[in-house]
C-alpha cells in the first residue's frame, strides 16, 4: 500500500537530488564472502542483459513486537497462550516504516526503476521484487555477478561474492537476493537416502501381525506406519476435525508426491486410509509430474498421512525451474526456494497448523541476512499458529570436512539451518526399539548465528555442564540448541513407483512427528481449542514429560565422537520422541 505513493515521492525527490548527491554514491559492503562457497566454481561472466529478480526485504518496523508476540501466544504460562495473529495482524508488524519505503524508493528512483513497475510485493510491503539487468544490480550494488557452477549436481545460478548498499540504506534493508546465498532449489540437501535393500521382508504381513497397542520386535529394523503408531501411541486416535486441521508437507528439488503410489502404500500399509488424498499446490511454477515420483516427496506424504490419515493435507511443489543455463538469455529465474514458499503460504488468510519440510542447508553456507529474513519469516506463520518441523540433518555433528569458510579453514562442528533457526522445531532420529536409541548420523549441535533462547536455557544448561570442556572451541555454547524432539529415521517401508524401498535419514523423522502434532491440533480444534503453533516453549516446560527420553547413541563427524544423548535434553535426539497419549494429556 505504502508504495502507491511512489509517483508523488519520485517528484519530490528528483528536487531534492542535487543536494543530496553522495546519498546514493556512498556505498559500503552489506555482505561479503572470503571464498567461494565450497561445492561452488565460477564458471563465466552472465550476460549483461540477463534478467534477475531483484528481491528488497525491507526492515520490518515492528519484527521485535512481532517475535515477543510470537512468544507470549506459545507459552503455555502466558494469558495470550494460543492467541494466535491473524494476516492482518503479522502483516501491521512486519510492514516497513515509511522512512525505509521512501528511502528505497528513491535509491530505485535514482536508477531509473520506477517503483510502481515492482515485479512482486508483499501485501505488508517488506518484500519488494524488481526486475533488472545483471549489468543495473552491479551498479546498484557495486559488484559483479558470476555464473557459478555446481558440478556434483550440475546446477548453474547467477550469484555474487559480495554486495554492497548505500550506507543510508543499511539501516532500511534486512537483506538483497539473489546476492549471496548460493544453495538453491538444486543443491539444497534433501535429509533422506534410500537403503539397500535387505531381507525380503513381506510387507503385507506387517500390517496384519502388529496388535494395535504392542510394538513388536520387527520394528527395530523395518518401520511401517503400523510401527510407528503404536510407538507414539496413536494407534487409537480417530480424527475429528478434519474439516479445519490441515497438514502441509513442503517438497523441492522437482520431488513429486505421487497419488498412486500413496494409494499402493495404504493398501499395504494402511487399509482403513484406502482412498484418502491430498492436495497439490503448485507454488512458483512448481511442477506435479506424476510420472516421476520423488524419494523425499513420497517417503513425507506417506509417513505424515500414515500417521494423520484421514487429516487432510497439502504438497506443496514449489519451483524456480528451468534453472540458470549460461546460453539461455531469457530465464528469469533466480531460484530463491525459501522466500518464494514463505510469501505465497504467508499470504494465505488460513493457516496450515503443522508443516514438515526434509530440506536444509550447512547455516555457514547462508549468508546471516538472508538466514535472519528467513527465521523471521518462520516467526510469523509460528505467530499466526503453525508449528513447523524440519529435519535436522544427517551428517552429526557437521557435514564434509568440517571446514569453517571463512578463510581459516579451521575444523568446526557445523550447524545445520533452518533445524538452527530458534522459532521452528527441530527433529533428530532415533533407531531400534526397547529401548530407542540415537541414530548415529542425527544432526544436532549449536547455532553460531542464532543466540540460545530463554526458552530451552534450563533444558541445555545441565547438558553442557555435564559435557564440561569437551569440544570446546569446535561449537558455540551459547548459540541455539537442536534438535528439539526426535523420531525414527530408519528402515522406512516407502512405496516409489509401485515398489517399496527402504528409507533412512531424519527426513523420516520430521514427517512422522509432524503427522503426531497434527493430531495434537486435531484433538484441540475439535474442543474448540487453538492449535499448538509454535510448541518450543511448551515442550521446554510444562509438555518435557510427553516425550520419551533417549538416553543412548552419539552423532559422530568432523572427525570427532560426536555429542552423546543422555537422560534430559542432549544435542542428538533433543527431547526425545513424543507420546501421543502423554502429549494429549498434558495439553487437554
Ligand atoms: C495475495 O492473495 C490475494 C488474495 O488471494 C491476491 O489477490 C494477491 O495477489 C496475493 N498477493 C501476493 C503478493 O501474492
Ligand atoms: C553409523 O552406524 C552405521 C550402522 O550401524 C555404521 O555402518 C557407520 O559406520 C556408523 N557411522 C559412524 C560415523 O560411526
Ligand atoms: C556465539 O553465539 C552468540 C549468540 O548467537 C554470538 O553472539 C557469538 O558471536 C557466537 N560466537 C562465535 C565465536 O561464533
Ligand atoms: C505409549 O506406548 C509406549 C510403548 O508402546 C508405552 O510404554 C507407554 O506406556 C504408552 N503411553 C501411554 C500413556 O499409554
Amino acid at each position: 500500500m505504502l508504495w502507491l505513493s511512489a509517483l508523488l515521492l519520485v517528484a519530490q525527490l528528483s528536487a531534492a537530488k542535487p543536494l543530496n548527491s553522495k546519498r546514493w554514491t556512498d556505498l559500503s559492503v552489506k555482505h561479503a564472502w572470503v571464498e567461494i562457497p565450497r561445492g561452488w566454481e565460477y564458471h563465466s561472466a552472465p550476460p549483461a542483459d540477463h534478467l534477475l529478480d531483484m528481491r528488497i526485504g525491507l526492515k520490518q518496523d515492528k519484527i521485535d513486537q512481532l517475535i515477543s508476540s510470537l512468544y507470549e501466544v506459545s507459552d503455555p504460562a502466558h494469558e495470550k497462550y494460543g492467541k494466535h495473529l491473524s494476516k492482518e495482524e503479522v502483516d501491521a508488524l512486519v510492514a516497513p516504516h515509511p522512512d525505509s519505503v521512501d528511502a528505497v524508493e528513491s535509491w530505485l528512483e535514482h536508477h531509473g526503476i520506477n517503483p510502481a513497475d515492482a515485479h512482486f510485493r508483499s501485501t505488508a510491503g517488506e518484500w519488494v521484487t524488481i526486475r533488472v539487468s545483471v549489468a543495473q544490480a552491479e551498479q546498484m550494488l557495486n559488484t559483479k555477478y558470476g555464473v557459478y557452477y555446481h558440478p556434483a549436481s550440475g546446477s548453474q545460478v547467477v550469484r555474487t561474492m559480495g554486495y554492497s548498499l548505500p550506507t543510508e540504506l543499511h539501516s532500511h534493508v534486512d537483506v538483497i537476493s539473489p546476492t549471496t546465498y548460493f544453495g538453491t532449489m538444486h543443491s539444497m540437501r534433501a535429509t533422506s537416502f534410500v537403503l539397500p535393500q535387505t531381507a525380503t521382508g513381506d510387507e503385507d504381513s506387517f500390517a496384519a501381525e502388529i496388535s494395535p497397542l504392542a510394538v513388536p520386535a520387527s520394528c527395530g529394523t523395518t518401520i511401517t506406519p503400523a510401527c510407528l503408531r503404536a510407538l507414539y501411541n496413536t494407534t487409537n486416535y480417530v480424527p475429528k476435525a478434519t474439516a479445519t486441521n490441515k497438514l502441509g508437507i513442503t517438497g523441492y528439488l522437482e520431488e513429486f508426491a505421487n497419488d498412486a503410489d500413496l494409494q499402493t502404500f495404504f493398501k499395504q500399509f494402511r487399509t482403513d486410509a484406502v482412498g484418502e488424498t491430498f492436495t497439490h499446490v503448485q507454488v512458483n511454477g512448481g511442477l506435479n509430474t506424476q510420472s516421476d515420483p520423488g524419494v523425499e516427496a513420497n517417503l513425507d506424504i506417506q509417513y505424515s498421512l500414515g500417521i494423520a490419515a484421514p487429516t487432510t493435507a497439502t504438497f506443496w511443489s514449489t519451483g524456480g525451474s528451468p534453472p540458470f543455463k549460461a546460453d539461455t538469455f531469457t530465464t528469469t529465474n533466480t531460484n530463491e526456494p525459501y522466500l518464494d514458499w514463505l510469501n505465497f503460504v504467508l499470504n494465505q488468510t488460513t493457516v496450515t497448523q503443522t508443516i514438515s519440510t526434509s530440506y536444509g542447508d550447512d547455516e555457514q553456507t547462508v549468508p546471516l541476512d538472508y538466514a535472519t529474513s528467513v527465521c523471521n519469516m518462520f516467526a510469523q506463520l509460528g505467530a499466526r499458529g503453525t508449528t513447523l518441523l524440519f529435519s535436522s540433518g544427517d551428517e552429526g555433528v557437521g557435514g564434509g570436512n568440517c571446514e569453517a569458510n571463512d578463510g581459516t579453514n579451521k575444523v568446526e562442528f557445523q550447524p545445520a539451518f533452518p533445524a538452527s533457526c530458534p522459532f521452528v522445531t527441530a527433529v533428530g532420529g532415533t533407531r531400534s526399539v526397547n529401548p530407542e536409541v540415537a541414530i548415529n548420523f542425527s544432526g544436532g549441535g549449536f547455532s553460531r548465528y542464532f543466540a540460545q533462547p530463554s526458552y530451552q536455557t534450563a533444558s541445555v544448561q545441565p547438558f553442557l555442564t555435564a559435557l564440561g570442556t569437551k569440544f570446546t572451541g569446535l561449537f558455540n555454547a551459547s548459540g541455539r540448541a537442536y534438535p528439539d524432539v526426535a523420531a525414527q529415521a530408519t528402515g522406512f517401508q516407502v512405496v516409489i513407483g509401485g515398489r517399496v524401498s527402504s528409507v533412512a535419514g531424519t527426513s523420516c523423522s520430521a514427517p512422522t512427528v509432524a503427522g503426531v502434532i497434527a493430531l495434537l491440533n486435531d484433538f484441540l480444534i475439535s474442543q474448540g481449542k487453538a492449535p499448538l503453533g509454535f510448541i518450543n516453549p511448551l515442550i521446554y516446560s510444562t509438555a518435557k514429560t510427553g516425550f520419551n527420553d533417549i538416553v543412548s547413541g552419539s552423532n559422530p563427524a568432523c572427525g570427532q565422537a560426536g555429542f552423546t544423548a543422555a537422560a534430559g535434553w542432549d544435542p542428538v535426539t533433543g527431547l526425545g520422541t513424543p507420546d501421543f497419549l502423554r502429549l494429549q494429556a498434558l495439553i487437554g
